[in-house]
């Protein structure tokens, strides 16, 4: 995405204050199709007419920046955007607007760094905005969540009481795209932590001791940064289970993990540590022992009131008339959340080029989301077979209890 200038930036800012003002969106529209970001102005034109959809304004706006030439092939960050309007006066526009808008955008990271420490290079730490009141659903998971780490880790005489016993982590597991990723950003915003998450297939690298070095560096990361969640992505990455050959090679790796969550010469208090995987029947035993990744927590598909909450956070901003979320609810059993968010993009693209094509521009309906069902399908079977086999015939000491539990309710045994 292009680079927004001074002016575009508090405009920018302005609607996000005042996101009902159709004028300043419209105004806001205006200048991205100025400036040659016709996809950018179709889209807060859109939102505007889902505030107002009998504005003219807008439906004139829409219709210019559909019919908007696309941007030139990949133009530089800074190329010069297209010239203005000669009618539009930039700078009383940026003088009416300077009192109004403020603050501009600030990091609170960059801004509490300490005096002359340089930004740590690779590992980027974040602030969460969400907490799991945006979580839709999936009751039984954020109980269990709040039981199992939550609860002791708010406190931090129960930390100490627990002692030894609460190091270590929470493993996530469950299907791609159904949240996992999402709740471990939720737990950190529930705890007010910071929030560094790392794919571990980007840790390990093949020259001896670096994968190590890696592992290291980004404790002591999460360490600094405490309370911090540091949540380790793909922990099947390394795992040992399917060739021996690259067991050996991730030995060190997987040491250097199980020391680190020890905390041996360090101190993890205010680091918690939430580990996610698809596969969990290929994370590295030594890791599930207890008092490493031996807390598991299934995360299911999305449940009726999940699957609620995730199109109508996939429509907010797009627009939509009449659309009954019921009845979709209802027709997207087995969907996950990643399947739910195509579905919405597919069913606006449909909308949108009929629009293109009739000259004439209408919301998004059901229709258009029914129609979507067709070609998006849900895409978690292959996960569910592989998930039927370890429950059945590789639960031993019940640690997929849970999952064999959720696939009697599906129906899938
Ligand atoms: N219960 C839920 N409530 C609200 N949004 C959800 C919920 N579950 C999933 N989502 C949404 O679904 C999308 C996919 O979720 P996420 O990326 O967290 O899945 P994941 O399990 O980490 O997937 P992967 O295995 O591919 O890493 C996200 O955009 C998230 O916002
Ligand atoms: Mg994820």
């Amino acid at each position: 995405m292009p680079e927004d200038t001074p002016l575009i930036r508090s405009i920018r800012a302005a609607v996000a204050t005042a996101p009902t003002d159709v004028t300043l969106r419209l105004h806001l529209a205006e200048l991205l199709l100025a400036a040659g970001r016709g996809e950018e102005a179709v889209a807060e034109a859109a939102v505007a007419l889902q505030h107002e959809p009998a504005n003219g304004d807008a439906r004139t706006l829409m219709l210019r920046a559909m019919g908007a030439p696309a941007p030139a092939p990949a133009p530089a960050p800074e190329a010069a955007p297209a010239p203005p309007a000669p009618s539009f006066d930039w700078s009383q526009a940026e003088e009416q607007l300077s009192d109004i808008v403020e603050p501009r955008f600030v990091d609170p990271l960059a801004a509490e760094e300490p005096d002359g420490e340089p930004d740590e290079p690779g590992w980027d730490v974040e602030r969460s905005e969400v907490t799991l009141a945006d979580v839709g659903g999936l009751a039984e998971v954020k109980q269990r969540l709040q039981a199992a780490f939550l609860a002791p880790m708010r406190n931090p005489e129960l930390r100490r009481l627990y002692g030894k016993s609460l190091r270590g982590g929470l493993l996530l597991y469950g299907p791609p795209g159904c949240g996992k990723t999402f709740i471990a950003r939720a737990v950190a915003g529930e705890l007010g932590a910071r929030f560094l998450s790392i794919g571990l297939s980007d840790v390990l690298d093949m020259y001896i001791g670096q994968s190590e070095r890696n592992l290291h560096d980004i404790f002591e990361t999460a360490r600094r940064n405490a309370p911090c969640v540091l949540f380790l992505d793909e922990v099947d990455a390394l795992g040992g289970k399917r060739s021996n050959l690259r067991h050996n090679a991730m030995r060190g790796t997987v040491n250097q993990l199980l020391t680190e969550l020890d905390g041996a010469g360090a101190d993890n208090e205010g680091v918690f540590v939430l580990a996610a995987t698809n596969h969990p029947w290929d994370v590295d035993s030594a890791l599930r022992r207890p008092g490493r990744l031996d807390r598991t927590l299934l995360v299911l598909p999305p449940d009726a009131p999940a699957r609620e909450a995730i199109l109508r956070y996939h429509l907010r901003d797009r627009p939509v008339a009449g659309v009954d979320v019921g009845r979709l609810v209802k027709a997207t059993e087995g969907y996950s959340g990643a399947d739910l968010a195509h579905l919405c993009e597919s069913a606006a693209e449909a909308a949108l080029l009929d629009s293109a094509a009739s000259g004439e521009v209408r919301m998004i309906g059901t229709g258009d989301l029914t129609a979507a069902l067709k070609q998006v399908k849900p895409s978690i079977e292959p996960w569910l077979a592989a998930a039927r086999n370890v429950a059945l015939f590789a639960n031993e000491g019940g640690i997929y209890d849970d999952l064999l539990a959720y696939l009697k309710r599906a129906g899938k045994l």
